[in-house]
């Protein structure tokens, strides 16, 4: 492209964006560049382009209509959190839980690497809103990608298309958001189904707004409006201009008389937040109901009223597959049965998909699958070899529409009035199914110094408890520290606007008892907690106070429908002192390592747990 003119469509009149498309282009050298207009039309041509080219598998239309399948290089499978950086000018700005390097020294170090990067492949310009189109609340991206992979699940993720075109005017602002699978074709050189680069940078300016990522073409790493977009560079927007950019997800819960709240809860990656926000209540709950608002990501503004309204700043879901079943998740299954693009599940003889835990089904283990790596794969290999017919990072891209419990406030621009926050990690000891924080400082607390045993939705080791402060660790955009004074500081202007405060509430799922498996039922169970939560909310429990919060009376909880005795929530409630007393060295290190502008409330308010637990 370096010597052609860049061709603009005419709705395109954003002189910024132009020059800088232009200046991309003549960097990247694609062999040429489209605009994505996001019309169904050219969703249908992409993918069947991708058809061609081998990276998608058609399904089977009778089975799952208008369907594919995507399989990764086995070296592209999740999130790269060590290649991942924040390049603020200042390194205290990125702090101790970022990777690091001077803006000027990681330009130089990314310069040759996109140098002709895109050489032989189209560079698709794909602008997207993070938002309603054209609310007060959403932002603009545009994203430059030599990945059609990319482009197709920008348009289920994100507002993706023209329109934004109209939002952004002749001068509207935008993030640029660059990416390419740093994977060039020189002449004559055949294309691979999944073209990557085992060097991966995935980089953000924070001061500038900018996002940059080399190497990899899977989620996170990939489609930039998520990760890199609504939750890096919001959260140091959020922190600019007072509101919250958070890794939660938003659901409505309706009681039987009509009345309505609206819950946020951040879970750690695979920790269920897709699960928690499409929940089914169990028999037992006839009234009740449970309405999706975001799975993922939540942004969150106080406003005039003193209540913090909070808007999913996306269009899709971006969800785990294995586990996912009729039992665990009806109201997601009922969303995967059309118009759906998986990644790294295992297909069918008859040209569907599978995963572990569709077992659960009906349908029992299928006796032949190809897999995630286009291998042959039986019960008989999986068990001699151990193999997963599907990736455990293994995801489908859905947009919000197919949701059958899509709750109507969703697309609001205004967004919704949160009631109460949710916190929870993945813990098989030491942390109770639930408890309430006693005040504001209290909550912050135990969001900044939450725990998980990590899961695949990263690559690095399994299992291993880290902490996970506000599910934020791989996706705060700044100084930890200073994230959590923000969200301190959020107290007071809300009660100079007069409002109440939402609700803190601690959680986890994953208590496991002495045979090793999980003592809690979980998912569509979850019910039974977020229903005393509410009940809290509305004065009406009375609870117990313990040295970690209030938690519920088992009597609270309601128990219809499921033989749980008081022993069992006796395992998942107990505060075992000994345990906890290692936990607290465990906050102690954890703020250590972020010492470097920690409020000192938050020290304070560990020395009155840490003596409540002595008492
Ligand atoms: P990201 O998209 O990575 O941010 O994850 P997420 O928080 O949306 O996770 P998701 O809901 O997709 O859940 C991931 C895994 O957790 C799946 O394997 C689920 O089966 C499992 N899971 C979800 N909820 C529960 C639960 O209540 N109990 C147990 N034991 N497992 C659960
Ligand atoms: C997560 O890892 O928290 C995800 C998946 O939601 S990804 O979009 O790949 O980051
Ligand atoms: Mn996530």
């Amino acid at each position: 492209m370096p010597n052609q003119t860049l061709v603009v469509p005419a709705y395109v009149k954003n002189a910024k964006l132009i020059a800088w498309v232009a200046d991309m282009a003549a960097l990247t050298k694609p062999a040429n560049v489209y605009w994505c207009d996001g019309s169904e039309e050219e969703y249908a041509r992409l993918c069947q382009q991708l058809v061609d080219s081998g990276t998608f598998v058609k399904l089977n239309e009778a089975k799952r209509p208008n369907s594919f399948l995507a399989c990764s290089d086995p070296s592209d499978v999740a999130r790269v959190e060590d290649r991942t950086f924040i390049c603020s000018e200042k390194k205290e700005n990125a702090g101790p839980t970022n990777n690091w390097m001077a803006p000027a020294e990681m330009r130089a170090t990314l310069s040759p690497l996109f140098d002709g990067c895109m050489k032989g492949r189209t560079m698709f310009v794909v602008p997207f809103s993070m938002g309603p189109l054209g609310s007060h609340i959403a932002h603009i991206g545009i994203e430059l990608t030599d990945s059609a992979y990319v482009a197709v699940n920008q348009k289920i993720m994100t507002r993706m298309g023209k329109k934004v075109y109209d939002v952004l005017g002749t001068d509207g602002a935008f993030v640029p958001c660059m990416h390419t699978v740093g994977a060039p074709l020189e002449a004559g050189q055949a294309d691979v189904t999944w073209p990557c680069n085992k060097n991966k940078y995935i980089v953000h300016f924070p001061e500038t707004r900018e996002i940059w990522s080399f190497g990899s073409g899977y989620g996170g790493n990939a489609l930039l409006g998520k990760k890199c977009f609504a939750l890096r560079i919001a959260s140091n927007m959020a922190r600019d201009e007072g509101w919250l950019a958070e890794h939660m997800m938003i659901l409505g819960v309706t009681n039987p008389e009509g009345k309505k709240y609206h819950v946020a809860a951040a879970f750690p990656s695979a920790c269920g937040k897709t699960n928690f926000a499409m929940l089914v209540p169990p028999a037992g709950f006839e009234g009740w109901k449970v309405t999706t608002i975001g799975d993922d990501i939540a942004w969150i503004k106080p406003h005039a009223d003193g209540k913090m309204y909070a808007i999913n700043p996306e269009a899709g879901y971006f969800g785990v597959a294995p586990g996912t079943n009729f039992h665990t998740n009806p109201n997601c299954m009922a969303s995967l049965d059309k118009n759906v693009i998986y990644t790294n599940v295992a297909l069918t003889d008859d040209g569907d998909v599978w995963w572990e835990g569709m077992e659960q089904d009906g349908g029992g283990i299928p006796a032949h699958l190809i897999d995630w790596q286009g291998k042959d794969w039986t019960p008989e290999i999986a068990k001699a070899t151990g193999a997963k017919a599907a990736h455990p990072n293994s995801r489908f891209t859905v947009a919000a529409a197919n949701n059958p419990a899509l709750d109507p406030e969703w697309d609001n621009p205004n967004g919704v009035a949160i009631d109460a926050f949710m916190f929870g990690g993945r813990r098989s000891t030491t942390v109770p199914l639930v408890t309430e924080a006693r005040t504001w400082m209290e909550g912050v607390y135990m969001a900044a110094t939450m725990g998980s045993e990590t899961t695949a939705a990263a690559v690095g080791q399994m299992g291993v408890v880290r902490r996970d402060p506000f599910a934020m660790l791989p996706f705060c955009g700044y100084n930890m520290s200073d994230y959590f004074q923000h969200w301190l500081d959020m107290e007071a202007k809300l009660e100079a606007t007069g409002g109440k405060l939402p609700n803190i509430y601690c959680v986890n799922w994953f208590r496991k008892g002495a045979d090793g498996k999980f003592a809690w039922p979980g998912y569509g169970d979850n019910m039974r907690v977020l229903k005393w939560i509410i009940d809290r909310v509305e004065g009406k429990a009375h609870g117990v106070d313990t040295m970690f919060g209030v938690g519920p009376l088992f009597d609270e909880l309601t128990w219809t429908g499921l033989a749980f005795t008081p022993e069992q929530f006796n395992t998942v409630t107990s505060i075992d002192k000994a345990a906890w007393a290692d936990e607290f060295k465990l906050h102690d290190s954890h703020f250590e390592q972020l010492a470097y502008h920690m409020p000192k409330a938050l020290i304070d308010t560990k020395v009155a747990m840490e003596s409540r637990l002595n008492d």
